[in-house]
This record gives C-alpha cells, sequence and structure tokens, in this order.
C-alpha cells in the first residue's frame, strides 16, 4: 500500500535513536503527534497538561502556491523528505527520547491519501521500533478539540471548522462524539478564497507573493470597496447550515472576466479593482459562513443541545485565522448569548500539536490506543460524527437578519 522509498526516511530516522531512559513514574503522560493529511509536515511533544515541550513544521506552501494548486504527488514527496528532519527536530527540541513517550498519535483521516500514506507509514515504524502504543487520529477532530488544550471547555460546545479541505458546523458532545449540522455541498471555504486569489493573480502582487489565497484576498480587503461589487449570497432559500460556495466563485470569476475585458487586462496581470473584489467576495463569503452558525446556534438552542452556562462557539482551520470572519461571528455570538473561542492563528492551521493534544485526550479517556498496529490504514474520506443534516434542514430555521457590518 504505502511506497517502499519511505523505508529510506524510517532508516535515516533510526540512526538518530539513542538508548531509552528509564521511565520515572512521576513524570506526565508526553505524546509525540505526527501530522501531514495535506500540506504541512507537522510534529509535537506535548505533555498531559498541554505544555508545548518541542515541535518542528515545515509547509509546503510556497511550492503550491508556484505550482499553482496542491498536487498530491509532489505533496507526497515533500513529506517523504521532511517527516524524519521534521520528528527529529520536535524530539531534540523537547529533550525527550522516543522511549519515554508514553504514545504516538497520527492523522490517519481525512485528508489527501499520498500525503496520508507517508505519516502512517513512519509513525507504524517508529512505534514498532520503540514498542509504543498508537493513536490514529482524526484530523477534524483534532482540529476541534484543540481550544481545549488553551482553555478548559466542557462538552458540548458548537464547533465551526473552515480550511482548505474542509468547511463544518458540529455540536462536539465528546471527545469521539460529534453531531454534524452542516458542511459544504461542493468546495471548501478556503478553496474558494484560494482559487479566487490565483484568478487574480495574486501572486504576482508586491504585497501577496508569499501569502495563501485566504490571507491575501484578507489582506486586499482591508483597503477594498466591498460595495464596490454585488455578489449574490449563496443558498439564501435554502433553511440548513450547509454551506455552498463554487456558485460564489463563478460569479467573481464572471466579474473579473468582465473587468478584464473592459480594462484590457491581460493574463496574469492585475485589475485596477482587485482590492475591491477581494472586499466583496470575503465579504459574501464569511456573511454566508455566519448565517449558517447563526442557524446552527439557533437549531442547537431549540433542541436543548447547548448549556445554559456559558454556551460556547469554537471556530477552527485555515480560514479562522480571518479575522473579518472572527468579527462577523462575534456579532453574531453576541446576538444569541454565546462565547466565541478562537485559537490564536498558530493553532488554527494544520500542525502537530493539534495532533499530539488529540492523543492526550484520548489517553486520558483510554479510547483508540492500539498496542497491535497491523490492522491500521489511513482513510481519505472520513465524515465527522452522526450527521443529522437533514434534520436540522427539516427545522427550517428562518435567522433573523444582523447587521453584518464591519469595517475590513
Ligand atoms: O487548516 P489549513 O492550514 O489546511 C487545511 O486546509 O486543512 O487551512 C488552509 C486554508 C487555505 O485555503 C488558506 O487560504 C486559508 O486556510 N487561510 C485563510 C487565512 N489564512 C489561511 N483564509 C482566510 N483568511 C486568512 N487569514
Ligand atoms: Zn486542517
Amino acid at each position: 500500500m504505502f511506497p517502499c522509498a519511505l523505508n529510506g526516511a524510517a532508516r535515516s530516522w533510526m540512526k538518530y535513536c539513542t538508548p531509552r531512559r528509564a521511565f520515572s513514574a512521576v513524570r506526565p503522560r508526553l505524546v509525540l503527534g505526527i501530522e501531514t493529511s495535506c500540506d504541512e509536515t507537522g510534529a509535537a511533544v506535548i505533555d498531559e497538561t498541554g505544555v508545548i515541550l518541542g515541535e518542528s513544521l515545515h509547509s509546503q506552501k510556497q511550492t503550491h502556491l508556484d505550482a499553482g494548486g496542491i498536487i498530491p504527488t509532489v505533496a507526497q514527496r515533500l513529506h517523504r523528505e521532511n517527516i524524519s528532519r521534521v520528528v527529529q527536530e520536535a524530539l531534540d527540541r523537547s529533550g525527550i527520547e522516543p522511549g519515554e513517550l508514553t504514545a504516538v498519535a497520527t492523522t490517519v483521516k481525512p485528508g489527501l491519501a499520498l500525503s496520508l500514506g507517508i505519516g502512517l507509514h513512519f509513525s507504524l515504524q517508529f512505534v514498532r521500533l520503540h514498542e509504543k502504543p498508537f493513536i490514529p487520529i482524526h484530523h477534524m477532530e483534532a482540529h476541534a478539540l484543540t481550544v481545549r488544550m488553551l482553555h478548559p471547555v466542557d462538552f458540548p460546545f458548537l464547533v465551526l471548522l473552515v480550511s482548505g479541505g474542509h468547511s463544518l458546523l458540529a455540536l462536539a458532545k465528546g471527545i469521539d462524539d460529534f453531531l454534524l449540522l452542516g458542511q459544504t455541498l461542493d468546495e471548501a471555504a478556503g478553496d474558494t478564497l484560494d482559487k479566487i486569489a490565483r484568478r487574480l493573480s495574486l501572486r504576482n502582487h508586491p504585497e501577496c507573493s508569499t501569502l495563501s489565497g485566504g490571507q491575501a484576498i484578507e489582506l486586499l480587503a482591508k483597503e477594498g470597496d466591498r460595495l464596490a461589487f454585488h455578489f449574490k449570497s449563496p443558498m439564501g432559500q435554502l433553511y440548513d447550515c450547509n454551506f455552498s460556495f463554487a456558485g460564489l466563485r463563478n460569479q467573481v470569476t464572471l466579474a473579473i472576466g468582465k473587468k478584464e475585458r473592459e480594462e484590457g487586462v491581460e493574463k496574469g496581470q492585475l485589475l485596477s479593482c482587485v482590492k475591491d473584489i477581494a472586499a466583496a467576495s470575503q465579504h459574501t463569503l464569511v456573511s454566508h459562513i455566519a448565517k449558517r452558525t447563526h442557524r446552527a446556534i439557533l437549531f442547537c438552542k431549540s433542541k436543548g443541545l447547548l448549556p445554559q452556562h456559558n454556551p460556547t462557539l469554537v471556530v477552527s482551520g485555515g480560514v479562522a485565522s480571518n479575522e473579518y470572519i472572527r468579527r462577523t461571528l462575534k456579532i453574531v455570538t453576541d446576538a444569541t448569548g454565546l462565547h466565541l473561542l478562537c485559537p490564536p492563528s498558530k493553532f488554527c492551521t494544520d500542525n502537530g500539536v493539534m495532533i499530539a493534544w488529540n492523543g492526550i485526550e484520548r489517553l486520558k479517556q483510554g479510547k483508540g490506543i492500539m498496542s497491535h498496529t497491523e490492522e491500521v490504514i489511513y482513510e481519505p474520506k472520513a465524515p465527522l460524527g452522526l450527521d443529522i443534516t437533514s434534520e436540522v434542514k427539516d427545522a427550517a430555521i428562518k435567522v433573523p437578519p444582523l447587521r453584518l457590518r464591519i469595517n475590513s
């Protein structure tokens, strides 16, 4: 199932290994987390209180920006080239020997098959060599629970995950117990922003050449006039919590084409109204997310799914780094009496820490810890929790209008 070339990475890892130190009984539990589900090779060692002892991250962002998108075989090669070093760096920085680890936790679902395969193969060799338990991790569960490493958030809480690969709303009831309220019907929010940024050739903009699509749109939108373009909000007539972004992208693409013809702009050149398009696109996308989130809050309240005391909305995933979305969601949570929690950007995007923390959560509850790893496989597609999206749709909750007026 896995490419043989990986054995090289594992072998080069082995030469760094030193004899195990005696395990001290008073030492808190320690987990090494490994993330390779998409385009970040991440590793971290954390203890059971959430202290990050050492971490390392190799981002493939620039390569994929240069290529105009993620090419799975390129992502696989870069994971293969970097995983051994990244894991070694995390361990070195932590001062922890492999023998001192309580377990190794690795993302096995969902994600790009070729990327997941590298992390899993490396991890299985590692745990077999060092005779450690293995904890397979669901990437989206890890995004959802990272907040608990930073704040004392009790279950249940509502969670909005918006990244380059996913857009979903779920109720987190326990570490492996989720109700899926809504998800994207086509592409993810971050993917849409990345594609709009590419269509606008933002890589050629002096301030955006090293930024992801979402970051570039956010930066340019700050100086744009969102009212200069009108994009229709998606799915206004559907009273559910699902998302759709492909129609918005189509509207934006048509507007860009029209402006290019008007201005006589060639492919790869920048339009004069690039900031206005960024501002209008960002506003429409964020308003759509805010409206669906508002409905999810009202649905959960109507079914008594959220606690009376301190009901909380957690927002995570790469797009959650966006200040405009954070401020818009604050309007929604203020209006509905929820507490809004967004982890710092560094913990919203993919990293090894979130995987290690999910391993700690599982260790504490004794869930999903494997001492025999023969059966472990990766799963590119994996739903999050129990799907109740049709129940949410049937409830057809109308969201009262909210003034989502934010200065970029
Ligand atoms: O969670 P993440 O690091 O990777 C996965 O997709 O799992 O998210 C990356 C996505 C990209 O689509 C990127 O354009 C978007 O998050 N993103 C942002 C911002 N920073 C990253 N989108 C909007 N505003 C940002 N500031
Ligand atoms: Zn992610």
